[in-house]
């Protein structure tokens, strides 16, 4: 068993807390603040037992200068501040003197927040590829390190990995949550098991569907993911997203796993991606050459519902169609209604979904509603986690 927050005494210490702040902006709007709420129990467990709360989060990618202006935490300390009602000291450096004077100026209870952790990625990748140097300096700034950030708990950055090779570690109360519930779907989960899988890259998820055949019953497949699939099974797909490296590989699954793989029988689909377009629901093998498919028909729905119905557990990640525009949003929300009905034990893996998921109001009908996307689906294939794996023991 992990170490916990509650495992240490924190009075007087400058706790670092890895939070996931990587929450959708809009122009510095925060678009939904899940995340920060999720987060706050931990925040608030450290300040109320005396410690300096030092909070480290990444957001969005940086590429480029350019992104900096785009992707600061400026917004969230404010966001913070409002809802832990303490003023959250922002600092906007990721290192270097006006950090370490502002750590070192700390009394107990108080709470800063350094500037994004991936502004370092713009110096050789520094905070993605786990600089060495770079987990030890963040790692001096404090006395314990509490990993509550499940969204980044698959990648092995300085601002995880780095920080708890060097100081004492354990897991914040968001992790230590998403892990109960998850292992529900890894240790003897009820069945018949089924997992969703949506979105729209192949590619992403390869190594994963792979794993998960082997653990659950049944995988149904919608999405921009659905064509590779299908173009694999000989569909002729028009105009729909593929990704041709990848029909090896869905036509080596699709015949190994063909009665455990559940792909769409009929599609929506349009010309051209726009609100307001005129669509058309074909079955699969009447897709035209000119027409994108964007979403799932009617019909696919009622065959995911039959295997949710039966299902006793159910998993569901990425989106099943292009569900930011109205005319093809009509799948991601009916599997939202089918999935909060069913009697199963009902878990949403993060992102896109946990959004859709909120934005439709089933927040409340779900079991669980995971932090991580990424971050749930390598955890339920048993894939090493060194970000988890690296905190001390009990
Ligand atoms: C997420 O949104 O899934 C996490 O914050 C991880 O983000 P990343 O995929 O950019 O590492």
């Amino acid at each position: 068993m992990k170490k916990t927050i509650k495992d240490y005494n924190l009075k007087g210490k400058k706790v670092i807390i890895r939070c996931d702040f990587n929450v959708p902006m809009d122009n510095g709007i925060i678009k939904d603040d899940s995340r920060i709420r999720k987060s706050l129990k931990t925040i608030r467990y450290a300040r109320k037992n005396g410690a300096k709360v030092i909070l480290l989060s990444h957001l969005g990618r940086i590429k480029t200068e350019k992104d900096k202006e785009k992707y600061t935490l400026k917004p969230i300390a404010e966001s913070l501040s409002k809802l832990l009602r303490k003023k959250v000291i922002f600092i906007e450096e990721t290192r270097g003197q006006k950090v370490e004077d502002a750590v070192k100026n700390m009394k107990e209870k108080d709470i800063i927040l350094l500037e994004n952790t991936r502004f370092e990625d713009l110096d050789k990748e520094r905070e993605s590829k786990n600089d060495k140097k770079l987990g030890k300096y963040w790692a001096k700034l404090g006395d314990i390190y509490i990993n509550d950030a499940f969204g980044t708990i698959h990648r092995a950055h300085a601002s995880n990995l780095g920080i708890s090779k060097n100081i004492k570690s354990g897991i914040g109360f968001l992790v230590e949550k998403e892990i109960k519930e998850l292992e529900k779907l890894t240790k003897n989960p009820k069945r018949p098991y089924t997992i969703i899988l949506g979105g729209s890259k192949v590619s992403d998820k390869i190594g994963l569907i792979k794993n998960l055949t082997k653990k659950a019953d049944y995988i149904l497949i919608g999405g921009g993911m659905a064509f590779t699939f299908l173009k694999a099974a000989g569909f002729s797909i028009g105009s729909s997203l593929c990704e041709k490296d990848q029909i090896p590989f869905c036509k080596e699954l699709l015949e190994k796993h063909q009665d455990n793989i559940i792909l769409p029988i009929d599609i929506i689909t349009a010309s051209e991606i726009k609100e307001g377009t005129k669509t058309e629901e074909r079955f699969i093998n009447e897709i035209q050459e000119d027409e994108i498919g964007l979403d799932i028909g009617h019909k696919t729905l009622e065959v995911f519902k039959q295997y949710i119905d039966d299902s006793k557990t159910v998993f569901w990640n990425g989106p099943m169609g292009y569900f930011e525009i109205k005319e093809f949003s009509k799948g991601t929300k009916d599997l939202c209604k089918i999935i909060s009905s069913s009697k199963a034990y009902k878990i949403i893996g993060g992102g896109d979904t946990a959004r859709a998921v909120i934005e439709m109001g089933y927040e409340k009908n779900m079991d669980h509603i995971s932090t991580g996307g990424g971050a749930s689906l390598s955890f339920l294939e048993g894939a090493k986690l060194k970000a988890l794996d690296i905190i001390n023991e009990k």
